[in-house]
């Protein structure tokens, strides 16, 4: 049983979790461990067509790494803490849609797994930031990669190399965040993005994934040539002759994902 990331599901939607409201959801072994196996049983649930991650309580998303559990470490027990799959990259290559939604201090390690989500919905009272130089660090979850990508260098240089927090409407300014709703409407906004997207036909979702996440990594020419393919590749499916029919037929369309 897991005790820091509780799953619980909602229609198509599988929502995580982390669990630890007295530490603020800070990311430590048992939280990277459980996080991993809540997405692989999720991955592997037919009926979950889009994974929603959050903290627990009103205060925070989560606050970072568990800064307790660096106190002392030796790079090598570091690096064994930091061994692939990390839930980074896991998140940013699962076959599913996932969507961030934050609510309070979404900071350090925090701020990079909602970089490394699908789309990042954000309470109108959250505030980010990367505050790892006050503790003698860099990030180390992919922000210094990710964070440029989101918001241009400039943006990111500042914010790392100050470890300044900024509000959830200048994280939208810049886009860090996709999408600010009232912090009373996280919730219910947050699952009706994430219901209508798994609606849709898990098979297209995933090649759909997979070609803007191609954009992070491929020069143009490149990126332009495997969307052809992938595009091409959907014509293998039922649901594409079903997506299709539908259309023509004005009516709504069943998918079976095949
Ligand atoms: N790691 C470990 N514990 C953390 C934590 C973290 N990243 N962030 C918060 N906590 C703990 C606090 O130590 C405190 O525990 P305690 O009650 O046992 O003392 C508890 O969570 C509540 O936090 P507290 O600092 O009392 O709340 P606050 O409202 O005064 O401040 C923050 C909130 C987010 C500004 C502050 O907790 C903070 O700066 N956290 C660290 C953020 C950070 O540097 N993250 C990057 C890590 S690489």
């Amino acid at each position: 049983m897991s005790e820091t990331v509780l799953t619980a599901r909602e229609g198509r939607v599988a929502i995580l979790t982390v669990h630890r409201p007295d530490k603020l959801n800070a990311l430590n072994d048992q939280v990277r461990d459980e996080m991993l196996a809540a997405l692989a049983a999720v991955e592997r649930d037919d009926e979950v067509g889009a994974v929603v991650i959050t903290g627990a309580g009103e205060k925070a998303f989560i606050a970072g790494a568990d800064i307790g559990e660096f106190a002392g470490r030796s790079p090598f027990d570091q690096r064994h803490a930091m061994r692939s799959p990390r839930i980074f990259d896991v998140a940013a290559t699962f076959p599913k849609p996932v969507i961030a939604m934050i609510q309070g201090f979404c900071l350090g390690g925090g701020c990079e797994l909602a970089m490394s989500c699908d789309i990042r919905v954000a309470a109108d009272s959250a505030r980010f930031g990367q505050p790892e130089i006050k503790l003698g660090l860099i990030p180390g979850g992919g922000g210094t990669q990710r964070l440029p990508r989101l918001v241009g260098l400039g943006q990111a240089m500042r914010l790392v190399l100050t470890g300044d927090m900024i509000g959830a409407a200048e994280a939208r300014e810049i886009g860090l965040v996709d999408l600010v709703v009232p912090a009373a409407e996280l919730r219910e906004r947050t699952l009706e993005l994430a219901a209508r997207i798994a609606s849709f036909s898990p098979l297209t979702l995933q090649v759909a994934k997979e070609a803007l996440r191609a954009s992070e990594r491929l020069p143009i020419e490149e990126g332009i040539l495997y969307e052809r393919d992938l595009f091409c590749l959907c014509f293998s499916t039922e649901d594409k002759e079903e997506g299709v029919r539908a259309f023509l037929g004005k009516r709504p369309a069943a998918w079976t994902g095949r």
